[in-house]
């Protein structure tokens, strides 16, 4: 079965038909930048370009970078523009794409969920947390495969700072910092969700996931098994259109 999944991110919208059964995408994804400024109106259509782009008229699953309660209304925008706080995000996207179905999920989740079934997550029990590092920083906390939502560990506070102004990989670019400087931060990061969960595995996701060999060398004294991810950076995709299809 293919669903087709859509990504939102703070820097791209990236969208392709998802072939369920293997936890691929069917089609090379296409992307459009994310507008800025980046309000509900304008990326829903970004959203609408994507899919367009593929001629799609079934289901669509989307993620979303903030807190989505009820499957369907925006908590928090961190990385985006604070108009979409209380939007009712499933119906926008739904009418934008012409009443086609659409379901909305916290993108880090999304990306967790696809992990867990398809990648560096599978058959793993105990608690694991998935970890994006891209604009901000996701995560997605398993206890015995199943899903916390909407946990939000981007926002702890390292050093009196939001943690992922100090290790987000956007952190890294705009401070031009080493991948050992950066990795440093985000072992200290790491430490502090080590402190508090004690997760068995922690995955590494994100753009930075393909670039595992270049940061994960420099990160000592945690003990969870640390991996990157291994549905890359289109864990998201994949993981929007296995929301979709559940629910
Ligand atoms: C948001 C999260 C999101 C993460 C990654 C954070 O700033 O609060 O909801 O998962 O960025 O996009």
């Amino acid at each position: 079965m293919q669903i087709f999944g859509v990504d939102i991110g703070g820097s791209g919208i990236k969208g392709a038909p998802v072939d369920l059964d293997k936890g691929d995408l069917a089609a090379e994804r296409f992307k459009v930048l994310t507008p800025h400024p980046s309000t509900p109106d304008s990326v829903a259509d970004g959203v609408r370009q994507v899919v367009e782009h593929f001629g799609w008229t079934g289901p669509v699953g989307l993620t979303f970078p903030g807190v989505i309660t009820g499957g369907s209304t925006v908590r928090t925008a961190a990385n985006v523009d604070k108009d979409w706080v209380d939007t009712d995000a499933r119906a926008l996207f739904s009418e934008r794409l012409g009443g086609l179905p659409a379901t909305v999920v916290n993108d880090a989740d999304a990306a967790g969920v696809a992990e867990m079934r398809f990648g560096a997550g599978k058959d793993r029990m105990g608690t694991v947390i998935l970890l994006t590092f891209g604009t901000g920083i996701g995560s997605a906390l398993f206890i015995d495969g199943k899903l916390v939502p909407n946990t939000e560990l981007g926002h702890l506070e390292l050093h009196g700072h939001d943690a992922e102004k100090r290790a987000s990989s956007k952190a890294k670019d705009d401070g031009e910092l080493t991948w050992e400087h950066w990795a440093h931060r985000v072992q200290k990061y790491l430490a502090h969700v080590e402190m508090l969960f004690s997760p068995e595995l922690i995955v590494i996701g994100g753009g930075v996931s393909r670039k595992a060999q270049k940061f994960l060398p420099f990160i000592e004294g945690i003990q969870a098994e640390i991996v990157p991810a291994q549905l890359q950076n289109n864990a998201g995709i994949v993981g929007a259109a296995m929301h979709a299809a559940e629910s």
